[in-house]
């Protein structure tokens, strides 16, 4: 049993230096609730790559099991510029871990941490992004369930058209599905709330709509530096993405116009049957919204031209403020 916990002992020093399944370990990237990341060198072809130690205590969960070997397998196989690579899924020493590409950047947690909320244009950008992954991800029967601004790792653009390159990651490692309906029995961490759509919660099936419901969260919060609902319980929390309007984003963006209020109430939608079809649909409507244009086919009004100022004016407009998304801290 010692040996079982010994690559998951929380003490990540302990680990630098060490090969670990053909790795070895560099440093610490990150961790989160349930797994650590490391930075590792792939011995077998000497390149670098984001090695991820899940906690023991889900190799002894066998439905987590058997949905980490059949996702990692599906996630592996899709082939997205916006998906991060799957190198490699297995177990050592009773630990099941993930090799994949190490992208060299931030995640957006932390830039909205860092920079809070984006400009129209850059959450635009990033999640038009997200969306395809999300919809390729989908087309391929596969539902995320855990979208949230930790698992979208966001790097340097090829270009000043480009300025970022956004990756969806971590498909299928979500416990929530397994645990939410008794997380309070067997009191394992749960993780984030903010972004988990109202069918997850009641135990119902999910499919794609609910990850519709995640990224919607995640948009809103790009856009407002918070995500939709905030309670101090997490029972409120779960009480209100199921049965409480979102408030509208406009509160807190009075920049940007009513229609988008609008758009996030469709994405956000209790039932999945009113939502958007898929995350592209949400994200061409909301910019259509945000930029004043036509929407899901219909003729722009005259009130979406009158009221809808442009999300980057152009220069001869008032000077507009300095971009948030000015520098964001690169990892190295
Ligand atoms: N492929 C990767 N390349 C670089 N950094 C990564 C990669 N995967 C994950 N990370 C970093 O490791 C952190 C911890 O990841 P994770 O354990 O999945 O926790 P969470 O998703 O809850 O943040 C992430 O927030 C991210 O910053
Ligand atoms: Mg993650």
């Amino acid at each position: 049993m010692a040996r079982d916990t010994s690559l998951f002992s929380g003490r990540p020093s302990e680990l630098i230096g060490r090969q670990v399944a053909g790795y070895r370990i560099e440093r610490e990237i990150g961790r989160g609730g349930m797994a650590v990341v490391y930075r590792a060198k792939d011995l077998r072809l000497e390149r670098t790559v984001a090695l991820k130690l899940l906690a023991p205590e889900l190799a002894r969960n066998d439905t987590f099991r058997r949905r980490f070997t059949h996702e990692s397998r599906a996630a592996a196989a899709i082939d997205h510029p916006h998906i991060v690579p799957v190198f490699e899924a297995g177990e050592t020493d009773g630990v099941l871990y993930i090799a994949m590409r190490y992208v060299s950047g931030s995640d957006l947690r932390h830039l909205l941490d860092s920079q809070g909320p984006l400009t129209p244009a850059t959450a635009l950008r990033i999640a038009a992004q997200i969306a395809s992954a999300l919809d390729a991800a989908h087309e391929n029967g596969l539902v995320h369930r855990d979208v949230k601004p930790g698992n979208i790792l966001v790097a340097r653009g090829t270009d000043s058209d480009h300025p970022e390159h956004a990756y969806l990651t971590d498909f299928g490692l979500t416990k929530k599905s397994l645990s939410l309906t008794g997380f309070t029995t067997v009191g394992q961490f749960v993780g984030t709330l903010d972004y988990v759509a109202p069918e997850q919660i009641s135990g119902k099936p999910v499919d794609a709509r609910c990850d519709v419901y995640g990224f919607a969260c995640v948009v809103y919060e790009c856009l407002t530096g918070h995500p939709p609902f905030r309670r101090d319980e997490d029972m409120a929390l779960l009480w209100a993405h199921q049965y409480d309007d979102p408030p509208p984003l406009t509160e807190a963006r009075p920049d940007l116009a009513p229609p988008v209020d609008a758009v996030f109430a469709d994405a956000l939608a209790k039932s999945p049957d009113d939502r958007h079809d898929s995350c592209l649909a949400f994200v061409t409507d909301l910019r259509a919204a945000v930029t004043g244009g036509p929407a899901g086919g219909r003729p722009a009004t005259a009130v979406d031209h009158k009221v809808v100022p442009a999300p980057e004016a152009p220069a001869k407009n008032p000077p507009k403020p300095p971009p948030r998304w000015a520098e964001p801290v690169f990892r190295q």
